[in-house]
């Protein structure tokens, strides 16, 4: 079973964090979606923060098969869920694999495409450096200038600090496991289209790994299938959106959960 913080009570909200990092990644939308009335569920996926690394081969559908084991054991049926960049992948298969448990989606700076051939060699060539060394302390300086936004890196150093710390935190096997999971991972547009149920596609202005046109394919796709879908864009911030604005991601989750 994962690691999860849980808060709140009303409608079930799950959010899932990026790579390489844990559910404190959600840790300022927590308590003010609990206050304004849904139950707040933000695990660590496996290989992260809390929870164990996978012994099954690296997929995302591990992933979304532990959320759904989750969900069951809170006895949640369905729920809102909620997934920043990695956290969208796994949300993504989820959809493949666990639709019925899925009323609504929130796609956070992520997107539906499948790596390239030679991003699928770099995350496993990095997969192998950081077993290698054992550690992910130099992980955060090689990927914080693309995780953070220029604005962020520029004016906000408590945040680099922060984001800093919380990847040096995880465990190499963990990180590894994951950079192979999402390497293997599918093109996902199809399974946005036939979901059909409410979407959020949310993304930073300045995000450079999922930028604007991530988003709008995903909002294209899942206007194609005939899902109510909203497109916010959170100004000056990157690809943590969360932890870069976060009140301005809390105000949009708020928003578009009071909207259906
Ligand atoms: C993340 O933020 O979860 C990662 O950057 C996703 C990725 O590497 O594709």
């Amino acid at each position: 079973m994962m690691h999860f913080i849980e808060t709140g009570e009303g409608p079930a909200v799950i959010l899932l964090h990026a790579f390489p990092m844990d559910s404190a990644l959600w840790a300022a939308q927590r308590r003010p979606l609990a206050h304004a009335g849904y139950r707040v569920i933000t695990p660590d996926l496996p290989g992260f923060g809390g929870s164990a690394v996978s012994q099954d081969e690296p997929s995302l559908d591990v992933m979304a098969d532990a959320v759904a084991e989750l969900m069951e054991h809170l006895g949640l049926e369905a729920a809102t869920i909620g997934g920043l960049s990695m956290g969208g992948y796994v949300t993504m298969a989820m959809l493949r694999r666990h639709r019925a448990r899925v009323s609504g989606i929130v796609l956070a700076d992520t997107k539906a495409s499948a790596d390239t051939p030679e991003a699928a060699a770099n995350r496993r060539s990095m997969a192998t450096a950081v077993e290698a060394a054992g550690s992910t302390v130099t992980v955060a300086d090689a990927m914080l200038p693309n995780l953070l936004g220029a604005t962020t890196r520029a004016s906000r150093p408590e945040v680099v600090a922060t984001v800093t710390r919380w990847i040096g935190a995880q465990p190499a096997e963990g990180v590894a496991w994951a950079q192979r999971a999402m390497a293997a991972r599918l093109a996902s547009l199809a399974d946005i289209e036939a979901f059909g149920g409410p979407v959020l596609v949310l993304y930073g202005e300045e995000d450079t790994i999922s930028p604007a046109t991530d988003a709008q394919a995903m909002a294209a796709a899942a206007r194609a299938g005939g899902s109510p879908t909203a497109v916010i864009e959170i100004p000056r911030a990157g690809h943590l959106t969360a932890v870069e604005d976060p009140d301005a991601v809390t105000r949009a989750l708020l928003g578009w959960l009071a909207g259906h």
